[in-house]
């Protein structure tokens, strides 16, 4: 497939002031799409001015969501030059939510290259302030114009930018957690596992609880016993606990954060030993209480690294450690985005120059 590039007539203004860009609010002057027909496969693969799509009312995703999504992010590194973090990983997983909707597959380098060729097309839109990044966004929605329910015959897939700051308002400062006792997330079979729309609209009662209760975002504990750690929809959850990494294993209800894969490496190559376990949230509280817990944070691509401050279950407030953002957490923090950014050698060959 070639990919066309369409000419762009009156680019957009930039922020001026980097430290004003909010999170997923303002997008780069182009975007990737191409479209898919049974039969046809895959076609029409173009880098075109970002803007509105025509789709009919009827489209599928419009009425049984069948829609995936990845995020990663196109660092500005020391030198100024540009680097991706793990696109290939991305891919990857963007394909096996592909599969669990019944969505046709994207081929991984055709896509990671037409991905470079944006990026560099619109390298101005990456930013150059301390924090700052181009969040990448990948999509699929099925496009057809269908009632029955079955998997779509036509779907649009696409590549938008946007230049961002911090996730969270405060950057890298301690959250507060609520912890749901009623909603859950993802149940054994379902689509935890998989980065698509309809996971994050089922989240939205519970972050709107948590919000009431002047709390920031929800831990979901699993579906069956509604005892054991999940995620935090945006993030995966880690603990330090006894001075080992706790974490959720991946089976099938939580996502396979790419964060989450490089910190544990970080953590590994840190000489710490890493349980992949249920936690139960008893556990949590308790440690909270008792010092064992001494700090947890989430990892994702948004978010990057996000200290927990306090936990609250069923009425009962625990403060993390000192409620600021940990010695460890600051660490990894550090060391990440250190990779990320250029300022350190990487060992790993997590990064990919545009
Ligand atoms: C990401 O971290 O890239 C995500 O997709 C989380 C999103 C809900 C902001």
């Amino acid at each position: 497939m070639q990919l066309e590039i369409l000419p762009l007539s009156t680019p957009k203004n930039k922020i001026a002031d980097e430290s004003q860009l909010v999170f997923g609010k303002q997008f780069s002057d182009r975007m990737f799409v191409m479209e898919f027909d049974r039969g046809r496969g895959w076609h029409s693969a173009r880098i075109q001015p970002y803007g509105p799509f025509s789709l009919e009312p009827a489209a599928m995703v419009l009425h049984y969501s069948q829609e995936i999504f990845e995020g990663l992010k196109a660092f500005r590194r020391a030198d100024g030059a540009i680097a991706l973090f793990r696109p290939k990983d991305n891919i990857a997983r963007f394909n096996r939510s592909a599969k669990r909707m019944c969505m046709p597959e994207v081929d991984e380098q055709f896509f990671l290259d037409a991905l470079l060729e944006l990026i560099r097309l619109e390298a101005d839109w990456v930013p150059r302030s301390a924090g700052t990044s181009l969040y990448i966004r990948p999509t699929m929605i099925a496009s057809e114009p269908m009632l029955g329910v079955r998997p779509a015959d036509q779907y649009l897939c696409y590549i938008i930018l946007s230049p961002v700051g911090a996730y969270y308002k405060g950057g890298i400062a301690p959250v507060k957690i609520w912890i749901s006792d009623h909603y859950v997330r993802a149940a054994h079979g379902g689509t935890g596992e998989a980065k698509t729309g309809g996971n994050y609209a089922a989240s939205l009662m519970a972050a709107k609880e948590a919000a009431e209760n002047g709390y920031d975002q929800v831990l979901w504990l699993d579906a069956r016993q509604k005892k054991y750690v999940e995620e935090v929809g945006s993030m995966n959850m880690l603990f330090l606990y006894d001075g080992k990494i706790v974490t959720s294993p991946l089976n099938g209800t939580v996502l396979d954060g790419i964060t989450r894969r490089s910190v544990l490496q970080l953590l590994v190559d840190r000489g710490y030993q890493i349980e992949e376990r249920a936690l139960s949230i008893d556990e949590v509280m308790e440690g909270a209480e008792n010092g064992r817990l001494a700090e947890a944070f989430g990892t994702g691509t948004a978010v990057v690294i996000s200290p927990v401050g306090s936990f609250c279950y069923k009425n009962r407030c625990v403060q993390i450690g000192n409620g600021k953002t940990g010695e460890l957490t600051m660490k990894i923090y550090q060391e990440l985005t250190d990779i990320q950014y250029g300022r350190q050698p990487d060992k790993y060959h997590w990064v990919m120059p545009v």
